[in-house]
């Protein structure tokens, strides 16, 4: 067992301190919301994460899983020191914020007792560890070696709504450091997620560094591919979904990450990652150009798919019209609404003199918070209720509950049906069969049978 202490209760650092408890260690999360910890001291979970309640649960009645304001005494305790704090991006800019990061490096180095491992887990750009070690370090005089802390790099790899299952079953655990004990320890505190086989990869803390960023941008940069491909596929009658199963059974291209769509890929990472790639390499004076295309496409099939919404009516005038909005969060089972379509999508609609009726299972509140409650924005606690008198719906994540449609419910409930499907979760035939003018993205379009 080791004790770690766990700087940030977001989704990382929570998701980082409930699965360790649950592999046996001892954990203590701290956080500067007072709110918040007292909230996680009674055992409430603060975030939409599937298994993480019943983890924070069993780990604060164990006694192994402890959440405290109290940074000095949780750094004297432990000498595992992960830092999962937020790094947002800078609001008017696009360079991430790394004040919260730097006030953990200072908070242990004026409290530290003995040396410490310290784990970046937060995003960051690359060469933030050394800054991070410069700051713990600053107080050594030459010559004197006593408190010498180590920086790791141990990006994360979670998808959010499969974190658990993501940390406890890691396609790989890189770890970031040249240093031997370092080392030793992240191979200790890792082992109980390695039952199968050893997926930790250890590397040099700048490789670690980039390795997170280059990941979400590859990941993303095939989103973006295919996106491409959509207009072409139009024009051409082919159905972008048939070829996305013909080139993914390609063993070397696979089928991950390969759904196109209008509701293009948000949420706090993919963006941002990208955007950290591109401004590093501009700083660097090296062209970054097909990554500002990856971003560039992200951004002009969305405004596509909208362009097919407003285009839907006579000279793309929607003044009265009511859409319904399915989806508020950037991908479904979670509450994150961080550069979501959504907001794009609705935020168009209303300028253009349309109302908009949302639905989403998690991130409705959330969402009116970010949004407000503006005119012509109705709030639903139920997806077939938005869709009363509604001049059309819109689908914007594939969560469960969108892919399989009450037609029969809809035709009653709306004007026409008229779907605009930004996953292209349906079979544009079968809906023209039904008598639906439906309308997605890189798939032949029917004509409704009426
Ligand atoms: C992503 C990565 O998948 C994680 O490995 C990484 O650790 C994480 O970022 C992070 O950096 O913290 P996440 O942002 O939770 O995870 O969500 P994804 O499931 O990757 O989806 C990202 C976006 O891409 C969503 O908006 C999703 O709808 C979109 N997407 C995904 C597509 O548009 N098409 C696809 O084929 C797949």
């Amino acid at each position: 067992m080791e004790k770690i202490a766990v700087f940030g209760t977001g989704y990382v650092g929570l998701v980082t301190g409930a699965c360790f408890v649950n592999a046996g260690h001892n954990v203590t999360c701290v956080d500067i919301d007072e709110t918040k910890i007292e909230r996680l001291k009674k055992g409430e979970c603060p975030i939409v994460e599937k298994d993480l309640p019943v983890r924070i649960e069993k780990g604060v009645q164990s006694g192994n899983l402890s959440f405290t304001t109290n940074a000095s005494l949780a750094v004297k305790n432990c000498k595992v020191i992960f830092i999962a704090v937020g790094t947002p991006t800078k609001k008017g800019s696009e360079e991430a914020d790394l004040s919260a990061v730097f006030a953990v490096a200072r908070t242990i180095q004026e409290n530290a007792d003995s040396s410490k491992i310290v784990i970046q887990k937060s995003t960051v750009p690359v060469g933030t560890g050394d800054e991070v070690e410069e700051i713990l370090n600053s107080q050594i005089k030459s010559g004197e070696d006593r408190f010498f802390h180590v920086v790791v790099s141990n990006p994360e790899f979670l998808k959010e709504g499969r974190a658990i299952h993501d940390f406890e079953y890691p396609d790989r655990v890189v770890i970031g450091t040249n240093d031997k004990e370092a080392q030793r320890v992240m191979r200790k505190i890792y082992v109980p997620f390695m039952r199968t086989s050893d997926r930790m990869i250890f590397m040099s803390r700048p490789s670690a560094e980039l390795t997170k960023v280059v990941a979400n941008t590859m990941l993303a940069m095939r989103i973006s591919a295919m996106n491409a491909i959509t207009p072409l596929a139009e024009k051409f009658g082919a159905d972008v979904t048939e070829v996305r199963r013909g080139i993914g059974t390609d063993s070397r291209i696979g089928t991950a990450f390969l759904f196109p769509g209008g509701a293009t890929f948000g949420g706090s990472c993919f963006p941002k990652d990208v955007r950290a790639l591109i401004a590093i390499m501009e700083e660097s004076g090296m062209d970054a150009g097909i990554f500002k295309e990856v971003m560039e496409i992200n951004h002009e099939q969305r405004m596509r798919f909208i362009g097919k919404i407003l285009n839907y009516f006579e000279k793309g005038d929607i003044t009265g019209k009511k859409i319904a909005v399915w989806g508020l969060s950037f991908k479904p089972g979670t509450d994150d609404v961080r550069e979501a379509a959504s907001f794009d999508v609705i935020r168009t609609i209303l300028e253009k003199g349309g109302t908009v009726s949302v639905f989403d299972e998690h991130a409705k509140e959330i969402f009116r918070n970010e949004f407000g409650n503006v005119k012509g924005i109705e709030y639903c606690d139920d997806q077939y209720v938005t869709t009363k008198d509604a001049d059309a719906l819109v689908i914007l994540t594939d969560a469960m509950e969108f892919r399989l449609l009450d037609l029969e419910r809809l035709k009653k409930a709306m004007n026409k049906l008229v779907i605009f499907d930004g996953k292209n979760l349906h079979d544009p035939e079968e809906m023209s069969k039904e008598g639906a003018h439906y309308i997605c993205m890189g798939r032949p379009f029917f004509n409704p049978k009426s």
